[in-house]
């Protein structure tokens, strides 16, 4: 038995490490015109992505990637920010998080889907290496498309990566 490669840990459903976090747009995050900068949008949609992937892991994770960032509409001081991520998909030791990221105007609770992002972690063990997380269990038919999704885009990236490290090395021979 090889005991240094750590076994895959059970599978677990999307809903036990999706997470909402929420937070109150200030001055400090928008620009003269009243209204958030994307970059705080991409910070806020990164720690809940993150959230959710350490959830799922039980490990450190680090972004690897944002592989989609879409802004629909503008987000104004004093609104609340809501952002839910949830795992589509899972492989060895990455993880594909989606989030979607809406507006609340506190005074009326209209809610406005302002964004949606696509972000890839990769959960590290003690020594900072790649470790296996659990599979997903996807469940609902939402679920199961975002997984096919998910999983036609990992081996998308895998081969792109391969492709330019092929060059990379044709480039220095
Ligand atoms: C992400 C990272 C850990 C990958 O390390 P690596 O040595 O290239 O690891 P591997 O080639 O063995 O790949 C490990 C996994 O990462 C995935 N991966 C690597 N680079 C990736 C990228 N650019 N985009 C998406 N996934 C990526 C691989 O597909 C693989 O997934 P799998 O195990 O599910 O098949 C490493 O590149 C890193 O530490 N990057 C910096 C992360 C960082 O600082 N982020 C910002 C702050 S959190």
């Amino acid at each position: 038995m090889d005991n240094a490669r750590p076994q895959a840990p059970a599978g677990k459903p999307v809903s036990a490490s999706a997470v909402e976090l929420a937070t109150l747009v200030e001055v400090a995050d928008t620009n003269p015109m009243g209204n958030i900068h994307g970059g705080v949008i991409m910070k806020l949609a990164d720690q809940a992505a993150a959230a959710a992937a350490i959830r799922h892991s039980g490990r450190i994770c680090v972004t690897a990637s944002i592989d989609q960032l879409d802004f629909r509409s503008a987000v104004h001081v004093g609104d609340m920010v809501v952002l839910k991520a949830s795992l589509h998909y899972a492989h060895r030791s990455s993880m594909e998080v989606g989030v979607r990221i809406e507006a609340e105007r506190l005074q009326t609770g209209v809610r406005t889907h302002v964004a949606s992002a696509t972000l890839i972690f990769v959960a590290l063990d003690d020594q900072c290496r790649p470790v296996p997380v659990p599979a997903i269990l996807p469940q609902t038919p939402e679920e199961q498309r975002r997984f096919a999704r998910g999983e036609e885009r990992y081996r998308a990236r895998a081969a792109r990566r391969q492709q330019e490290k092929a060059a990379g090395t044709a480039a220095r021979s």
